[in-house]
């Protein structure tokens, strides 16, 4: 059986975390043990507890930000935190899943804008919860009191959802409400946790073309999986295809299917720029590699009046018998 608490058929307000408070919040959308709200006095913000048969994932109500999905019965994270997160007004969390919107990388003109958009940084608000046989579902909205941003535009809505099952799926969809076409870019920029990147390959890039964001040019992937030995920084246009991530060092293999996107985006800082970062932990960048779900430049969204715009991204564990 399915059980659905929305804002919009109980007539339950969307709330604001810090607004509504904690027990305004569970009362409204709590389910029992499946979805709880909480105060991370570690992560210094509000938090939402999901867990179903299959797993526990904790989201950032601020940012929308998925930080940590293990699927039962392990319980090794699948997405990796940094060790120095926090949830602030000031500055982006690194690690889990952020969300890069409505623009990728620097605005296009606006040096002052934050990097990669304003969504990251905004405190979604809760509107839905659902809860059936199979999985346990998060439903969060970003309004324009709570993007902050000059950069709204009042013809849209977003909205982002989470959903915990088997696997961990996220999608996020634009519904252009206005007359005029929207443009943006985006991605659900997945920080995955590697046993040693040394260990990691990536099969699903073979022979594809990308953009090379260190070397600022364009390239031929080599018909072999992609290994990483040093900053990497790249975005595969036009591939919508699954990335299999093969860690031999956590003797797993982590699917990455995509929805609604036409670049992939792999990155790892690597020594020198991870140093520059300063938030990712000794050693850090040994330890994480971005996949991301993306639509970026060529393949930057368009969305008509009236149109409605989706991009999803499931993630998927399975253990491998191969060893070092
Ligand atoms: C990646 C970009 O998606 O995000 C990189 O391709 C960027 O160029 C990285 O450095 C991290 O960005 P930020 O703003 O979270 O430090």
């Amino acid at each position: 059986m399915t059980t659905v608490f929305d804002n919009v058929t109980t007539g339950r307000p969307c709330l604001v975390g810090p607004q509504a408070g904690l027990e305004q919040l569970n009362d409204t959308f709590g389910r029992l043990s499946a979805v709880t709200f909480a105060h991370d006095t570690q992560l210094d913000g509000m938090v939402a507890h999901l867990r179903a048969d299959q797993g526990h994932a904790i989201v950032a109500l601020r940012g929308a930000q998925v930080l940590q999905w293990h699927p039962t019965p392990t319980s090794q994270d699948v997405l990796w935190l940094s060790p120095t997160a926090k949830l602030s007004q000031e500055k982006p969390l690194r690690g889990g899943s952020p969300i890069c919107w409505p623009w990728f990388g620097a605005h296009p003109n606006d040096p002052a804008a934050p990097s990669h958009g304003f969504a990251r940084m905004a405190e979604w608000c809760v509107a839905a919860t659902t809860v059936s046989d199979d999985a346990t579902s998060l439903n969060l909205q970003l309004s324009k009191a709570n993007a902050q941003t000059p950069y709204w535009h009042d013809d849209i809505h977003v909205s982002y959802e989470i959903r915990l099952g088997q696997t961990l799926q996220m999608t996020l969809t634009v519904v252009n409400t206005g007359n005029q076409a929207l443009e943006f870019s985006e991605a659900l920029h997945t920080y995955l946790h590697v046993g040693d990147i040394a260990d990691v390959r990536i099969c699903g890039l073979e022979n594809k073309s990308y953009y090379d964001q260190v070397l600022k040019s364009r390239f031929k992937a080599t018909s072999s999986p992609l290994k990483i030995e040093e900053e990497a920084d790249r975005i595969y246009h036009g591939t919508h295809n699954a990335v299999r991530i093969e860690d031999d060092n956590l003797k797993r293999k982590i699917t990455l299917q995509k929805e609604g996107s036409a670049s992939t985006v792999v990155w790892n800082p690597w020594i020198d720029k991870a140093e520059r970062l300063g938030d990712l932990g000794p050693d850090g960048y040994r330890k994480m590699l971005c996949v991301e779900t993306a639509n970026i430049g060529e393949d930057a969204t368009l969305l008509k009046p009236g149109g409605v715009h989706r991009i999803s991204t499931t993630l998927a564990v399975e253990p491998t018998k191969r060893s070092r």
